[in-house]
C-alpha cells in the first residue's frame, strides 16, 4: 500500500515536512515504528543512529553506491528503491529524527558459536581504532556505532564488505575501508562470528536484563 503510494509520485511529502512525519509515513514500515528493526524483513534497527551516519548511508543508498546490485544485496536494493524517492530535505529531516530515537538494544545476546575471547582480541587490534574501545564509532572516520545493531546485521554487512557487495562501488570511500579491513583481518566465517559475539557483549543491558545478571551473572570478560 505505502509501495503503491510511493510508486505512483517519486516524492509524495513535500520538502520542510518534520523528520517525525517521514519516518511514521515511509520508514516504521520497514524497520518499525521505534526503529528497532524486523529480523523477517532483515532491517537492521537503526534507531539513534547518529546523524552524520544517516546522512552519508542514505546518500549512498540514493546515489547508487550501496545497494546498488539486487542480485548480490537484495536488502540494499530495498532500501536504495525507498531512498532514491527521498529529497535531499526529507532525508536530511529524517535523519535528525532517526538520531532522537532511543537505542534500541538487541535481544539476542550472543552468537552460536562465536569465542568471544578471540572475537575481543580481533576487535582490540583491528577494530577498536576506528570503532572506539566500546563501539560507539567515531565521526571522524565515518566509522559508525556497532552497539545496538542486531549480531545477524553485523554479521550480515561483514559478508557483503568481504565479498565486495558493499563499500565496492566507484565513490565510496568510507565503504572502500572497510572493504579493506573485511578482506585483509578478517579470516574466515568464524572469525566474522567471533567479533560479532564481542560486539554485542558491548551493549548496554536492558533494565530487565540487568536484573537477570544480577542472579545469573555471567563470567566476565577481561577488558583491557
Ligand atoms: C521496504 C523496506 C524499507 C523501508 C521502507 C526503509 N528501509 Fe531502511 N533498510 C531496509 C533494509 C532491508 C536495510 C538493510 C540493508 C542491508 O542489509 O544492507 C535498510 C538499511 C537502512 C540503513 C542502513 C543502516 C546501517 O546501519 O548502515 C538506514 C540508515 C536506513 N535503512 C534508514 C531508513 C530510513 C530513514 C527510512 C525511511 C525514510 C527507511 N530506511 C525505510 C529496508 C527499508
Ligand atoms: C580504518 C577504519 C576502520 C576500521 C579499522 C574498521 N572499520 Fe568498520 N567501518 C568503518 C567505516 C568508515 C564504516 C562505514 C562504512 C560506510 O560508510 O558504508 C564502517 C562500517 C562497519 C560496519 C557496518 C555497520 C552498519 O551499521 O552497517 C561494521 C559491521 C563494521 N564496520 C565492523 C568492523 C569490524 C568488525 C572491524 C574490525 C575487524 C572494523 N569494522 C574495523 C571504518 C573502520
Amino acid at each position: 500500500m505505502l509501495l503503491f503510494v510511493l510508486s505512483l509520485n517519486p516524492s509524495p511529502l513535500v520538502a520542510g515536512v518534520p523528520g517525525a512525519l517521514v519516518f511514521e509515513k515511509v520508514c516504521a514500515a520497514c524497520h518499525g515504528m521505534s526503529g528497532e528493526g524486523k529480523a523477517e524483513l532483515k532491517t537492521p534497527s537503526i534507531a539513534n543512529e547518529p546523524r552524520w551516519y544517516v546522512m552519508t548511508q542514505l546518500l549512498n543508498f540514493h546515489d547508487g553506491k550501496r545497494g546498488q546490485d539486487a542480485v548480490k544485496d537484495p536488502q540494499g536494493a530495498m532500501m536504495a528503491g525507498i531512498a532514491k524517492t527521498l529529497t535531499r530535505a526529507q532525508i536530511e529531516a529524517v535523519a535528525t529524527h532517526v538520531e532522537k530515537l532511543p537505542m534500541v538494544v538487541p535481544s539476542e545476546k550472543e552468537i552460536a558459536g562465536a569465542d568471544v575471547p578471540q572475537g575481543q582480541e580481533l576487535f582490540y587490534e583491528r577494530c577498536m581504532e576506528c570503532h572506539r574501545y566500546n563501539a560507539s564509532g567515531e565521526m571522524a572516520f565515518g566509522s559508525p556505532p556497532l552497539v545496538g545493531r542486531q549480531g545477524w546485521y553485523l554479521l550480515e554487512q561483514l559478508r557483503k564488505f568481504k565479498n565486495l557487495h558493499r563499500g565496492a562501488a566507484k565513490g565510496d570511500e568510507r565503504g572502500a575501508k572497510m572493504v579493506q579491513m573485511a578482506t585483509q583481518f578478517i579470516a574466515d566465517e568464524q572469525a566474522m562470528k567471533n567479533v560479532v559475539g564481542y560486539i554485542l557483549t558491548l551493549n548496554p543491558a536492558s533494565a530487565k536484563a540487568e536484573a537477570a545478571e544480577a542472579i545469573f551473572a555471567p563470567p566476565p570478560v577481561l577488558k583491557r
